[in-house]
């Protein structure tokens, strides 16, 4: 059985128990927080903490966050997860126990801190070179997405459509602007450009994001942190999504229009290319015994 985080303790997932009276299973009262590993190596964990730190200060949730970086990548090897190709850590932290009130509440609580470990895997490279589709929806959000808080239920809600549609994933729309997908940044190849949406409240300001905008610039491509119109799509040369569990993930229809051939293109495959290259040197180096 797997092996969980919960409140300073590893224990079975069976032994896993939170209290009814949790704000996070009554209000969605928390924040989480995803992270890869690579061969039991992690990815950006300095980038993943400091983003839970403005997560958690957003919504005045008080918890020390210093022992997160070692916990997490424990919680990989307990699980025997540390040879695996990839797997990644959920880590989720709600306010706690305290009476369902809509304000905070005022004194002392203590958090809870729960966390998983799991495997994921890469699509089969003829899969990924084919692409990955999806359809439009509403963005039907709140205005603080840059918070990562665990109320997913608008995101769920779209990426249930795009699966009845029959589609990866869905690219949320909000004021005629292709905002991002369900659980990872949209980006696109317009005019030679590389595209991706700014900083905002209303993305969610991916780790990988942040990877493959420092990878583009290396390799050269104009890069523009603007919105992109949904109208822009058709006319794009590529489109692709970035996240943690997806890295970069080309888009190759939308809406049943082919995007550019219809098929992943040279700059998301460089990108692609470009942060599996970063991986591997962050591997080695995490590996490298210093003499
Ligand atoms: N999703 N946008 C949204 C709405 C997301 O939920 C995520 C991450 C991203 C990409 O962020 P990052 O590159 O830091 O993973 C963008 C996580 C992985 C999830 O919900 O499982």
């Amino acid at each position: 059985m797997s092996t969980v985080y919960l409140n300073g303790e590893f224990v079975p997932t069976a032994e896993a128990k939170v209290s009814v009276e949790d704000r996070g299973f009554l209000l969605g009262d928390g924040v989480y927080e995803v992270a890869a590993f690579y061969e039991g190596v992690p990815l950006d964990m300095d980038r993943h903490l400091a983003r839970l730190g403005r997560s958690l200060a957003a919504l005045r949730i008080d918890f020390d966050i210093a022992r997160i970086g070692d916990i997490l990548p424990e919680l990989v090897a307990r699980n025997d997860l540390d040879q695996a190709d990839r797997s990644m850590a959920y880590l989720q932290i709600t306010r706690g126990v305290a009476p369902r009130t809509h304000y905070f509440p005022e004194g002392p609580v203590s958090p809870t801190v729960y966390a998983y470990a799991a495997k994921w895997s890469r699509p089969a490279d003829d899969i990924w070179g084919r692409g990955f589709t999806a359809i439009t929806v509403p963005d039907r959000r709140w205005m603080r997405v840059d918070i990562k808080t665990i109320c997913l239920l608008p995101n769920g809600m779209a990426y249930q459509d795009a699966r009845e549609a029959g589609v990866d994933d869905a690219i949320l729309v909000r004021d005629g602007i292709a905002i991002e997908g369900t659980h990872q940044n949209f980006w696109g190849v317009i005019d030679g450009a590389v595209v991706t949406h700014p900083e905002t409240n209303l993305i969610l300001s991916g780790i990988t994001r942040g990877v493959v905008l420092e990878i583009a610039r290396e390799l050269g491509f104009p890069v523009e942190e603007r919105a992109i119109q949904v109208e822009e799509l058709a006319g794009a040369d590529e489109l692709f999504f970035t996240g943690t569990t997806g890295e970069v993930r080309p888009c190759v229809r939308v809406d049943g229009v082919d995007v550019g051939e219809g098929r992943t293109g040279p700059v998301t495959r460089a990108l692609s290319d470009g942060f599996l290259e970063r991986v591997a040197r962050i591997k080695e180096a995490a590996t490298t015994v210093m003499p």
